[in-house]
């Protein structure tokens, strides 16, 4: 049986949280490690340029999430993991995936279009200011990100699905004018469930400043834990489960007898102070040997660089040949060569 091959990146912009964890990053470990997957991970540092042109926190955050990702057990025997910039083919991939991508396909790409409605709004008379080619063609680098490695499927969050779709496109097309090179992909989603709520109760997300991050020295993270917004019910007072930001995040991260045992807590009326706690040693422990890991390996950096280096080096045996093979058959070749 020849083995699925996952894939999926990660921008360099900001630090790993519950949220991520919950949503992508616990599941892509679970993945890493199932011998029926050929999974490939990256740190999308090309991307991070689009959204941020801060060089120091693009370069801390590629070192955090890389840090993370290793601390929580990613297994790097089996899985491919990688920066993209140390797979140059990437970047070489998307011209020639550019020059057969119909520019109204990008016209209809939705950050592009939130930009533009953005500037509408603001009433700017030009609709593309402050638009840069990087988000214009964003999902371009996306689709070489993807079809370089002949990925079938892809897990990303719902906002990412029309991306999936373009690189299915270009694909599509790259295809039937050149003959068949690329598989096409699919777009894996996560369950609703999978969406973890933050500080103020909404999704957490970066954009909405909520987050906790995964590793916080522990009074940090206590600190944050108890500014989780909770109602004003009084302790004593029946609480419900539904709709609360403790409960939700606890439920992620316990077993089902857990639970049901918080579950009676809420309806014997526990006080949220001592929710709070609760939860806080919850995650305390569930992440106390990671957190260890993780402080060891962000003092030393040259060990994640070693790591991501093989992972670059592994990544490249499947992006020469692919790549070589896409010149082939756009006409790029020595020119001896007629075949
Ligand atoms: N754009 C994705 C995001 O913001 C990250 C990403 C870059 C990605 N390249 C990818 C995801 C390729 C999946 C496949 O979440």
């Amino acid at each position: 049986m020849t083995k699925q091959i996952v894939l999926t990146g990660i921008t360099t912009t900001g630090t790993p949280h519950l949220g991520n964890y919950v949503g992508a990053i616990q599941p892509a470990i679970a993945a890493s490690h199932d011998s029926n997957v050929q999974a490939f991970y990256f740190l999308a540092d090309y991307h991070a340029l689009i959204k941020c042109q801060d060089p120091a926190h693009v370069h801390l955050s590629s070192r955090e999430i890389a840090a993370t990702w290793l601390a929580l057990g990613l297994d790097t025997e089996n899985a491919v993991f990688y920066r993209q910039t140390d797979v140059p083919e990437i970047t070489e991939l998307t011209w020639v995936l550019s020059c057969v991508t119909a520019k109204g396909l990008m016209n209809r790409s939705h950050a592009y279009k939130a930009a533009v409605a953005d500037n509408e709004e603001k009433g700017e008379s030009d609709p593309d200011k402050g638009i840069t080619m990087g988000l214009f063609n964003y999902p371009i680098l996306m689709a070489a990100d993807i079809l370089m490695f002949n990925a079938n499927r892809v897990p990303v969050g719902k906002d990412q699905i029309q991306h999936i779709e373009m690189a299915r496109d270009i694909a599509g097309r790259f295809n039937h004018i050149y003959g068949k090179t690329f598989v096409l992909p699919e777009a894996v989603v996560g369950e609703d469930s999978a969406v973890l709520s933050g500080l103020d109760g909404r999704k957490m997300s970066k954009s909405y400043n909520n987050t906790i991050p995964i590793f916080l020295p522990e009074k940090k993270f206590r600190k944050l834990i108890m500014k989780i917004k909770t109602n004003s019910l009084e302790p004593g007072q029946p609480k419900q489960t539904e709709g609360c930001t403790l409960f939700s995040i606890y439920r992620a991260f316990a077993t089902d007898s857990q639970v049901e045992d918080v579950r009676q807590l809420y309806a014997d009326g526990i006080a949220w102070g001592e929710m709070k706690q609760l939860l806080f040693e919850h995650l305390n422990n569930h992440f106390m040997d990671a957190r260890k890991r993780y402080d060891e390996l962000i003092q030393q950096p040259d060990n994640i660089e070693n790591i991501l280096q093989q992972g670059a080096d592994k990544a490249r045996s499947y992006s020469i040949p692919l790549l070589k093979q896409v010149r082939q058959a756009v006409g790029i070749k020595a020119l001896a060569d007629t075949g």
